[in-house]
């Protein structure tokens, strides 16, 4: 089995084999303004640029442009990755994915046109890393559960056909860490990765929850977000 780094040093030291199984499609669950869509970025950077890894990052909520212009205040050129060929962004906002789908606006991007899109990107990128950000790219939130429950099967069972390690990043319904109440979702990944925020002790803290094929430290973890991204406190 090969191992997947993240390159923020002491998460990757969290598993066994410093790293999570390749092939792995791994849950980011967090509230808002934890850090996912950092984390989700500082993966496919340190994928693009120390490890050789090209990445495909899937987005609804910010454009491609505000993407660039966050990440360069941690020094991160993504335009750079871009025009060399190692990250391709998919921007569920713009027309040409909206034309693909005429309820894209309303319903978000349709399930089966991001398979579609990503099986397609992957073979002519050689992408190893995915990430989408967010669920609600799919347009989960606005189904039933029934409908999120079917869509969410077709999307975990494909991503771990593709040849990739993804993170898929979602909003969580609580924020407190040990709570019992799991979203439906958590159930379908091999991975489950916890990041919150405490506002009260001004903490940010991240945990793995679950994650198939590796052992690993459990307990929560204080991070911070800082001019060089996310990075473990020892
Ligand atoms: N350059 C920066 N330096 C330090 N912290 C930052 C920087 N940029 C953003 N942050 C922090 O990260 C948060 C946003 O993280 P983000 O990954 O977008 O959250 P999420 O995707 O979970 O909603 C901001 O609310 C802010 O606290
Ligand atoms: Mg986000």
């Amino acid at each position: 089995m090969e191992y997947v780094r993240t390159g923020i040093e002491d998460f990757d030291g969290l598993f066994a084999k410093n790293g999570y199984p390749q092939g792995n499609s791994i849950l980011v669950i967090g509230g808002p303004g934890t850090g996912k869509s950092i984390f989700g970025l500082q993966y496919l950077y340190k994928g693009a640029t120390l490890y050789d890894e090209p990445g495909i990052y899937v987005t609804l909520e910010e454009t491609p442009k505000k993407i660039e212009r966050n990440m360069a205040a941690f020094g991160w050129d993504i335009r750079k990755l871009v025009e060399e060929g190692k990250l391709l962004i998919m921007d569920a906002t713009s027309p040409r994915i909206k034309e693909m789908d005429t309820d894209v606006v309303k319903r978000g991007l349709g399930v089966d046109n991001l398979i579609a899109n990503l099986k397609e990107m992957i073979t002519s990128t050689g992408a190893k890393r995915v990430v989408i950000d967010s669920l609600s790219v799919i347009g989960f939130y606005s189904a039933d559960e029934f409908d999120t429950r079917t869509k969410l099967i077709r999307l975990s069972v494909s991503l771990s056909e593709m040849d990739v390690t993804s993170l898929v990043l979602a909003e969580a319904r609580t924020n407190e860490i040990g709570t019992s109440e799991f979203p439906p979702e958590t159930f379908l990944f091999d991975g489950v990765i916890w990041m919150m925020l405490d506002t009260n002790s001004q903490e940010r803290r991240i945990a793995i929850r679950k994650m198939r094929g590796t052992k690993h430290v459990l307990g929560s973890f204080k991070f911070t977000i800082s001019d060089d991204g996310i990075s473990i406190k020892a």
